[in-house]
Protein backbone atom coordinates (compact mmCIF):
# COMPACT_ATOMS: atom_id res chain seq x y z
CA UNK A 1 0.00 0.00 0.00
CA UNK A 2 1.39 3.54 -0.55
CA UNK A 3 0.60 6.27 1.33
CA UNK A 4 1.47 10.00 0.19
CA UNK A 5 2.75 12.86 1.97
CA UNK A 6 2.17 16.55 0.49
CA UNK A 7 5.39 17.94 0.64
CA UNK A 8 5.31 21.21 2.73
CA UNK A 9 4.96 24.14 0.29
CA UNK A 10 6.86 28.03 -0.08
CA UNK A 11 3.42 30.64 0.61
CA UNK A 12 3.54 33.98 0.24
CA UNK A 13 3.39 36.27 3.72
CA UNK A 14 2.40 39.63 3.45
CA UNK A 15 3.99 41.62 6.33
CA UNK A 16 2.40 44.97 6.69
CA UNK A 17 0.98 44.84 2.82
CA UNK A 18 4.63 43.93 1.31
CA UNK A 19 4.67 40.24 -0.20
CA UNK A 20 7.47 37.90 0.93
CA UNK A 21 8.14 34.01 -0.07
CA UNK A 22 8.30 31.96 2.98
CA UNK A 23 9.91 28.95 2.80
CA UNK A 24 8.92 25.21 3.60
CA UNK A 25 11.21 24.88 6.99
CA UNK A 26 11.47 28.80 7.54
CA UNK A 27 10.41 31.24 9.89
CA UNK A 28 8.94 34.14 9.24
CA UNK A 29 11.69 36.12 10.91
CA UNK A 30 13.98 34.04 8.80
CA UNK A 31 12.52 34.73 5.48
CA UNK A 32 11.69 38.74 6.54
CA UNK A 33 15.13 39.09 7.39
CA UNK A 34 16.26 37.58 4.29
CA UNK A 35 14.11 39.22 1.90
CA UNK A 36 15.57 42.74 3.40
CA UNK A 37 12.74 43.73 5.66
CA UNK A 38 14.07 45.31 8.83
CA UNK A 39 11.78 42.93 10.97
CA UNK A 40 12.09 43.99 15.13
CA UNK A 41 13.83 41.37 16.34
CA UNK A 42 16.55 40.07 18.97
CA UNK A 43 17.06 36.58 20.67
CA UNK A 44 15.66 34.73 17.41
CA UNK A 45 15.26 31.87 19.96
CA UNK A 46 11.60 33.20 21.89
CA UNK A 47 13.01 34.36 24.79
CA UNK A 48 12.41 38.08 24.63
CA UNK A 49 9.10 38.82 22.62
CA UNK A 50 10.96 41.49 20.34
CA UNK A 51 9.62 39.75 16.93
CA UNK A 52 5.65 39.59 18.52
CA UNK A 53 3.43 40.46 15.67
CA UNK A 54 -0.60 40.03 15.05
CA UNK A 55 -1.36 36.83 12.35
CA UNK A 56 -4.19 38.63 10.69
CA UNK A 57 -5.26 35.84 8.26
CA UNK A 58 -3.74 31.91 7.95
CA UNK A 59 -2.21 29.35 9.73
CA UNK A 60 1.55 28.81 11.03
CA UNK A 61 3.39 26.16 13.16
CA UNK A 62 5.24 27.34 16.32
CA UNK A 63 7.87 26.19 17.43
CA UNK A 64 7.78 26.78 21.30
CA UNK A 65 5.06 27.77 23.24
CA UNK A 66 4.35 31.09 23.27
CA UNK A 67 1.84 31.05 26.05
CA UNK A 68 4.61 31.99 28.46
CA UNK A 69 6.01 34.96 26.73
CA UNK A 70 2.45 36.74 25.37
CA UNK A 71 -0.13 37.78 27.40
CA UNK A 72 -3.80 36.15 27.38
CA UNK A 73 -5.07 39.02 25.87
CA UNK A 74 -1.92 39.10 22.91
CA UNK A 75 -2.76 35.31 22.57
CA UNK A 76 -6.52 36.40 21.82
CA UNK A 77 -5.88 38.63 19.37
CA UNK A 78 -4.05 36.68 17.05
CA UNK A 79 -0.31 37.85 18.31
CA UNK A 80 2.68 35.18 17.31
CA UNK A 81 6.50 35.05 17.74
CA UNK A 82 7.59 35.57 14.27
CA UNK A 83 11.33 33.44 15.26
CA UNK A 84 9.00 30.92 16.32
CA UNK A 85 6.47 30.68 13.45
CA UNK A 86 6.32 28.32 10.11
CA UNK A 87 3.59 29.44 8.03
CA UNK A 88 1.55 26.42 7.08
CA UNK A 89 -0.71 28.93 4.30
CA UNK A 90 -0.24 31.79 3.01
CA UNK A 91 -0.77 34.67 5.94
CA UNK A 92 -1.09 38.04 6.69
CA UNK A 93 1.07 39.73 9.61
CA UNK A 94 0.86 43.32 11.10
CA UNK A 95 4.03 44.05 12.89
CA UNK A 96 4.52 47.40 14.81
CA UNK A 97 7.65 48.58 14.28
CA UNK A 98 7.05 52.14 16.07
CA UNK A 99 9.48 50.62 19.20
CA UNK A 100 12.13 49.83 16.20
CA UNK A 101 12.24 53.22 15.39
CA UNK A 102 12.91 54.20 18.80
CA UNK A 103 16.48 52.06 19.15
CA UNK A 104 19.89 52.99 18.48
CA UNK A 105 23.36 51.71 17.95
CA UNK A 106 25.95 52.99 19.93
CA UNK A 107 29.54 53.11 20.43
CA UNK A 108 31.48 52.90 24.01
CA UNK A 109 34.31 52.00 25.64
CA UNK A 110 34.75 49.23 28.56
CA UNK A 111 35.87 51.11 30.98
CA UNK A 112 35.40 48.44 34.10
CA UNK A 113 35.57 44.45 34.30
CA UNK A 114 34.47 43.26 37.78
CA UNK A 115 34.08 39.68 38.69
CA UNK A 116 31.00 39.48 40.86
CA UNK A 117 31.24 35.91 40.98
CA UNK A 118 33.00 32.82 39.67
CA UNK A 119 30.63 33.12 36.48
CA UNK A 120 29.26 36.65 36.27
CA UNK A 121 31.27 39.73 35.41
CA UNK A 122 30.09 42.88 35.51
CA UNK A 123 31.20 44.80 31.93
CA UNK A 124 30.79 48.36 32.70
CA UNK A 125 30.33 50.83 29.62
CA UNK A 126 31.05 54.54 28.55
CA UNK A 127 28.72 55.63 25.83
CA UNK A 128 29.85 57.69 23.47
CA UNK A 129 26.25 59.62 23.20
CA UNK A 130 23.22 58.74 26.31
CA UNK A 131 20.95 55.53 25.00
CA UNK A 132 17.53 56.15 26.62
CA UNK A 133 15.95 53.19 28.38
CA UNK A 134 13.79 51.81 30.89
CA UNK A 135 15.12 49.80 33.76
CA UNK A 136 14.37 46.18 33.37
CA UNK A 137 15.09 46.28 29.00
CA UNK A 138 18.08 44.76 27.85
CA UNK A 139 20.66 45.78 24.38
CA UNK A 140 22.53 43.53 21.90
CA UNK A 141 25.86 44.01 22.63
CA UNK A 142 28.68 43.98 20.39
CA UNK A 143 32.63 43.74 20.42
CA UNK A 144 34.39 45.40 18.06
CA UNK A 145 37.70 42.01 18.69
CA UNK A 146 34.57 39.70 17.79
CA UNK A 147 33.22 40.91 14.73
CA UNK A 148 29.09 39.41 13.66
CA UNK A 149 29.13 38.32 16.99
CA UNK A 150 25.93 40.32 18.93
CA UNK A 151 24.11 39.10 22.45
CA UNK A 152 21.34 40.11 24.42
CA UNK A 153 21.90 41.47 27.78
CA UNK A 154 19.93 43.25 30.37
CA UNK A 155 21.01 46.88 31.66
CA UNK A 156 22.35 46.29 35.58
CA UNK A 157 21.61 49.77 36.13
CA UNK A 158 18.86 52.59 35.32
CA UNK A 159 19.90 55.08 32.27
CA UNK A 160 22.70 57.17 33.79
CA UNK A 161 23.09 60.58 33.08
CA UNK A 162 26.83 60.16 32.24
CA UNK A 163 25.84 57.66 29.85
CA UNK A 164 27.42 54.55 31.48
CA UNK A 165 26.11 51.66 31.16
CA UNK A 166 26.36 48.40 32.87
CA UNK A 167 25.72 44.18 32.19
CA UNK A 168 26.35 41.17 34.00
CA UNK A 169 27.35 38.51 31.74
CA UNK A 170 27.35 35.05 33.41
CA UNK A 171 29.71 32.38 31.50
CA UNK A 172 27.71 30.28 29.41
CA UNK A 173 29.81 26.93 28.68
CA UNK A 174 31.01 26.81 25.24
CA UNK A 175 29.79 30.30 24.72
CA UNK A 176 31.20 32.68 22.70
CA UNK A 177 30.83 36.09 23.76
CA UNK A 178 30.42 35.08 27.75
CA UNK A 179 33.45 33.16 27.56
CA UNK A 180 35.15 36.23 25.59
CA UNK A 181 34.46 38.20 28.25
CA UNK A 182 35.82 35.92 31.11
CA UNK A 183 38.65 35.08 29.53
CA UNK A 184 40.02 38.77 27.99
CA UNK A 185 40.93 42.06 29.99
CA UNK A 186 38.68 44.17 28.45
CA UNK A 187 39.19 47.44 29.56
CA UNK A 188 39.66 50.04 27.00
CA UNK A 189 37.98 47.61 24.42
CA UNK A 190 35.54 49.09 21.78
CA UNK A 191 31.72 47.16 21.96
CA UNK A 192 28.44 48.44 20.98
CA UNK A 193 25.36 48.51 22.51
CA UNK A 194 21.79 48.43 20.31
CA UNK A 195 18.39 49.07 22.16
CA UNK A 196 16.69 49.39 23.76
CA UNK A 197 14.51 46.15 23.62
CA UNK A 198 11.89 44.15 25.58
CA UNK A 199 8.97 45.00 27.43
CA UNK A 200 10.52 44.06 31.31
CA UNK A 201 9.26 47.23 33.18
CA UNK A 202 7.76 48.23 35.90
CA UNK A 203 4.01 49.05 35.19
CA UNK A 204 2.26 51.70 37.34
CA UNK A 205 0.19 50.47 39.71
CA UNK A 206 -0.06 50.46 43.39
CA UNK A 207 -0.04 46.34 43.61
CA UNK A 208 2.56 44.79 46.12
CA UNK A 209 5.44 43.61 43.86
CA UNK A 210 6.61 40.15 43.90
CA UNK A 211 9.89 40.19 41.66
CA UNK A 212 11.93 36.81 41.04
CA UNK A 213 15.63 36.47 40.04
CA UNK A 214 17.72 33.50 38.89
CA UNK A 215 21.78 34.20 38.28
CA UNK A 216 22.54 36.98 36.15
CA UNK A 217 18.86 37.37 36.01
CA UNK A 218 19.09 40.52 38.66
CA UNK A 219 20.61 42.62 36.30
CA UNK A 220 17.41 43.99 34.66
CA UNK A 221 15.58 43.51 38.06
CA UNK A 222 18.58 45.47 40.39
CA UNK A 223 17.96 48.29 37.28
CA UNK A 224 13.71 48.36 37.59
CA UNK A 225 14.30 48.63 41.08
CA UNK A 226 16.62 51.54 41.03
CA UNK A 227 14.32 53.22 38.68
CA UNK A 228 11.25 52.90 40.46
CA UNK A 229 13.46 54.65 43.55
CA UNK A 230 14.36 57.20 41.39
CA UNK A 231 10.81 58.09 40.64
CA UNK A 232 9.53 57.60 44.17
CA UNK A 233 7.22 54.45 43.83
CA UNK A 234 5.93 53.23 47.16
CA UNK A 235 4.85 50.00 46.92
CA UNK A 236 5.61 46.64 49.21
CA UNK A 237 8.53 44.69 47.41
CA UNK A 238 9.19 41.01 48.16
CA UNK A 239 12.63 39.84 46.53
CA UNK A 240 13.51 36.28 45.61
CA UNK A 241 16.82 35.92 44.34
CA UNK A 242 17.46 32.12 43.27
CA UNK A 243 21.01 30.45 43.51
CA UNK A 244 23.15 27.64 43.76
CA UNK A 245 24.98 28.46 46.36
CA UNK A 246 26.87 31.12 48.46
CA UNK A 247 29.57 31.55 45.87
CA UNK A 248 26.99 32.71 43.45
CA UNK A 249 25.22 35.07 45.75
CA UNK A 250 26.00 38.95 45.03
CA UNK A 251 24.66 42.54 44.36
CA UNK A 252 24.05 42.09 48.03
CA UNK A 253 25.64 45.52 48.95
CA UNK A 254 23.23 47.18 46.58
CA UNK A 255 19.81 45.40 47.33
CA UNK A 256 20.68 46.09 50.86
CA UNK A 257 21.34 49.94 49.94
CA UNK A 258 17.61 49.71 48.05
CA UNK A 259 16.09 48.21 50.43
CA UNK A 260 17.46 50.55 53.05
CA UNK A 261 15.81 53.57 50.84
CA UNK A 262 12.45 51.80 49.80
CA UNK A 263 9.93 53.29 51.14
CA UNK A 264 7.38 50.56 51.95
CA UNK A 265 8.07 47.42 52.81
CA UNK A 266 11.37 45.38 51.45
CA UNK A 267 11.43 41.87 52.18
CA UNK A 268 14.56 40.09 50.27
CA UNK A 269 14.84 36.61 50.26
CA UNK A 270 17.95 35.07 48.63
CA UNK A 271 17.25 30.95 48.37
CA UNK A 272 20.59 28.40 47.39
CA UNK A 273 19.35 25.36 45.41
CA UNK A 274 22.74 23.39 45.66
CA UNK A 275 24.58 24.95 48.75
CA UNK A 276 26.94 21.60 49.85
CA UNK A 277 26.14 20.75 53.61
CA UNK A 278 27.15 20.94 56.09
CA UNK A 279 27.17 24.78 55.77
CA UNK A 280 27.40 28.54 57.31
CA UNK A 281 24.18 29.26 55.31
CA UNK A 282 21.21 30.09 57.74
CA UNK A 283 19.18 31.90 55.12
CA UNK A 284 16.33 29.13 53.07
CA UNK A 285 17.62 26.32 50.37
CA UNK A 286 15.51 25.42 47.86
CA UNK A 287 14.20 26.48 44.51
CA UNK A 288 12.40 29.64 44.19
CA UNK A 289 8.96 28.35 43.66
CA UNK A 290 9.30 26.99 47.12
CA UNK A 291 9.11 30.56 48.27
CA UNK A 292 6.72 31.65 46.06
CA UNK A 293 3.25 30.06 47.81
CA UNK A 294 4.33 31.23 51.40
CA UNK A 295 5.72 34.87 50.33
CA UNK A 296 3.09 35.96 47.24
CA UNK A 297 1.09 38.40 48.90
CA UNK A 298 -2.61 38.73 47.54
CA UNK A 299 -3.02 41.13 44.26
CA UNK A 300 0.79 40.71 43.79
CA UNK A 301 1.90 41.32 40.10
CA UNK A 302 5.01 39.34 39.19
CA UNK A 303 8.58 39.94 37.63
CA UNK A 304 10.54 37.35 36.81
CA UNK A 305 14.14 36.96 35.17
CA UNK A 306 16.33 34.48 35.02
CA UNK A 307 16.76 30.55 32.90
CA UNK A 308 14.31 29.94 31.06
CA UNK A 309 13.16 27.20 32.87
CA UNK A 310 13.08 29.15 36.09
CA UNK A 311 10.61 31.41 34.61
CA UNK A 312 8.43 28.89 33.30
CA UNK A 313 7.81 27.36 36.51
CA UNK A 314 7.54 30.48 38.31
CA UNK A 315 4.88 31.72 35.78
CA UNK A 316 3.22 28.50 36.19
CA UNK A 317 2.84 28.47 40.07
CA UNK A 318 1.54 32.12 39.82
CA UNK A 319 -0.71 31.30 37.74
CA UNK A 320 -2.18 28.51 39.65
CA UNK A 321 -2.49 30.36 42.86
CA UNK A 322 -4.55 32.85 40.66
CA UNK A 323 -1.85 35.53 39.70
CA UNK A 324 -3.29 36.72 36.73
CA UNK A 325 -1.29 36.77 33.30
CA UNK A 326 -1.57 40.23 32.73
CA UNK A 327 0.36 41.10 35.37
CA UNK A 328 3.09 38.37 35.34
CA UNK A 329 6.07 40.37 33.21
CA UNK A 330 9.07 37.86 32.36
CA UNK A 331 12.71 38.12 30.74
CA UNK A 332 13.69 34.35 29.89
CA UNK A 333 16.97 34.47 29.39
CA UNK A 334 17.30 32.20 26.45
CA UNK A 335 20.86 30.74 24.76
CA UNK A 336 21.41 29.61 21.57
CA UNK A 337 21.50 26.55 23.42
CA UNK A 338 17.64 26.71 23.81
CA UNK A 339 17.37 26.51 20.09
CA UNK A 340 13.96 24.71 19.36
CA UNK A 341 14.90 21.53 16.99
CA UNK A 342 13.93 22.49 13.26
CA UNK A 343 10.67 22.75 12.18
C1 LIG B 1 16.21 39.05 26.57
C2 LIG B 1 17.52 38.41 26.99
C3 LIG B 1 18.28 39.05 27.95
C4 LIG B 1 19.48 38.45 28.37
N1 LIG B 1 20.20 39.07 29.35
C5 LIG B 1 21.31 38.47 29.83
C6 LIG B 1 22.06 39.06 30.91
O1 LIG B 1 21.75 40.16 31.41
N2 LIG B 1 23.14 38.38 31.37
C7 LIG B 1 23.52 37.17 30.85
O2 LIG B 1 24.51 36.61 31.32
N3 LIG B 1 22.85 36.61 29.80
C8 LIG B 1 21.77 37.23 29.29
N4 LIG B 1 21.10 36.65 28.24
C9 LIG B 1 21.69 35.49 27.54
C10 LIG B 1 22.72 36.02 26.52
O3 LIG B 1 22.05 36.75 25.50
C11 LIG B 1 23.52 34.93 25.79
O4 LIG B 1 22.63 34.02 25.19
C12 LIG B 1 24.45 34.16 26.70
O5 LIG B 1 25.35 35.04 27.35
C13 LIG B 1 25.25 33.13 25.89
O6 LIG B 1 25.94 33.77 24.87
P1 LIG B 1 27.32 33.13 24.34
O7 LIG B 1 27.73 33.85 23.10
O8 LIG B 1 28.31 33.06 25.44
O9 LIG B 1 26.90 31.65 24.01
P2 LIG B 1 26.52 31.07 22.55
O10 LIG B 1 27.71 31.02 21.69
O11 LIG B 1 25.37 31.83 22.06
O12 LIG B 1 26.11 29.60 22.97
C14 LIG B 1 25.19 29.38 24.05
C15 LIG B 1 25.08 27.90 24.35
O13 LIG B 1 24.45 27.27 23.26
C16 LIG B 1 25.28 26.27 22.73
N5 LIG B 1 25.03 26.38 21.28
C17 LIG B 1 25.63 27.21 20.41
N6 LIG B 1 25.09 27.07 19.18
C18 LIG B 1 24.12 26.15 19.31
C19 LIG B 1 23.16 25.59 18.42
N7 LIG B 1 23.11 25.94 17.14
N8 LIG B 1 22.29 24.68 18.90
C20 LIG B 1 22.31 24.31 20.20
N9 LIG B 1 23.19 24.79 21.08
C21 LIG B 1 24.07 25.71 20.65
C22 LIG B 1 26.68 26.61 23.18
O14 LIG B 1 27.48 25.46 23.30
C23 LIG B 1 26.41 27.20 24.54
O15 LIG B 1 26.24 26.22 25.52
C24 LIG B 1 19.91 37.23 27.80
C25 LIG B 1 19.14 36.62 26.80
C26 LIG B 1 17.96 37.19 26.40
C27 LIG B 1 17.13 36.53 25.34
S1 LIG C 1 13.40 37.47 18.42
FE1 LIG C 1 11.63 36.25 18.58
S2 LIG C 1 11.31 36.04 20.69
FE2 LIG C 1 13.23 37.10 20.56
Amino acid sequence: MFRFFSKPQAVTAHINDVAITVGPQETLLQAALREGIDFPHSCRVGGCAACKCQLLEGKVKELTQTGYILSDDELDRGFILACQSVPRTDVRIHVDTSARQARRRVSGRVVAQERLTHDIVELRVQLDESLPHKGGQFAQLSLAELPGVARSYSFATRAQPNAQVSFFVRQVPGGVFSSHVHAHPLVGSEVAVEGPHGDFWLRPAQAPLLLVAGGSGLAPVLALLQEALHEGVKRPVTLIFGARTQCDLYALEAIQDISLRWPDVFTFLPILSQEPQPSSWAGRLGLVTDLIPERLRPGSHAYLCGPPVMVDAATTLLLQHGVDRAHIHADRFTTLHDVPAAA
